[in-house]
């Protein structure tokens, strides 16, 4: 029996079993005091590689590094107690072959303690699914819109809008299913066919851009709150953070510059 204070986390076998019983919901976050106040109403807090963009202002995710997710990785564990963390494995860190993706998947889980790892691809990252879960290690998969191949894929596309295109998203998600991912993300995806793998498939979808039709959603924390001034259009805004932080600096600036900064005393009056 552990010395250490029990935690009860939201296991990635919970999130499974969620699939047809009732919706997940997940946001990102990179830093521990986000965490914190996801932590009370997410099931999932998703670590996510958009932290290259998001938090260190890259053009992709391509450059975020594993280095990187640890760090926030860390500081997400360290911030919540009750929601499933999910560490994105970066690009360059699991595709070359299932050793290496558990090899630097388990470095992810060691380092952060989170619960799962997520990695992009369908039928070309089964194998390495099957070889993690198979070894220990939970895994998320993502399908449809894949950040990390910008490269190949010319820019940030809506997947399915041919149908003809949908069998191969179909057999993507069959596919990683029944290598063993507890849950799939479908990003960047039109509603029918988002609609169609969540029927077809024994895992939760969760979605981004893919419509309400998935077993449960997520977002980039940033965008919803309002701080990403061009955030994608799939988008709901929920809040007005970025206005919310400017006029806060801007008070403090006047004060600074009008010499009414206030004194220790009337702050803590
Ligand atoms: O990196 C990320 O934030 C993600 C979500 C968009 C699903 O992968």
């Amino acid at each position: 029996m552990s010395a250490q204070k029990q935690i009860r986390r939201i296991t990635a076998p919970q999130i499974a079993k969620r699939k047809g019983v009732e919706p997940i919901v997940s946001l990102t976050s990179y830093h521990a005091h986000t965490a914190a106040i996801v932590d009370k109403y997410a099931d999932f807090i998703l670590v996510g590689d958009s932290l290259g963009m998001v938090m260190h202002g890259m053009e992709s995710t391509v450059g975020v590094s594993l280095d990187l997710m640890i760090m926030h990785g860390k500081a997400v564990v360290r911030g919540t107690q009750r929601a499933l963390v999910v560490v994105d494995m970066p690009f360059g860190t699991y595709e070359e072959s299932p050793a290496e993706a558990f090899r630097n998947a388990a470095r992810v889980m060691k380092e952060t303690q989170c619960g799962a790892v997520k990695l992009e691809g369908g039928r070309r990252m089964a194998e390495t699914i099957r070889f993690l879960t198979e070894r220990g290690i939970p895994v998320m998969a993502h399908i449809g819109l894949t950040p990390q191949s910008v490269n190949v894929m010319g820019g940030f596309k809506t997947q399915g809008r041919e149908e003809e295109t949908w069998s191969i998203h179909e057999e993507d998600a069959k596919v990683v299913a029944e290598a063993g991912a507890f849950a799939l993300v479908l990003e960047g995806m039109v509603e029918p066919l988002a609609a169609k793998i969540t029927k077809q498939i024994p895992i939760p979808t969760i979605g981004i851009g893919a419509s309400a039709e998935c077993d449960g959603q997520i977002l980039v924390l940033e965008d919803m709150l309002g701080l990403n001034p061009t955030p994608p259009k799939f988008v709901k805004v929920y809040g007005n953070l970025g206005g919310q932080i400017e006029a806060a600096v801007k008070s403090y600036a006047d004060e600074v510059k009008d010499r009414s900064f206030p004194t220790e005393e009337q702050v803590y009056r």
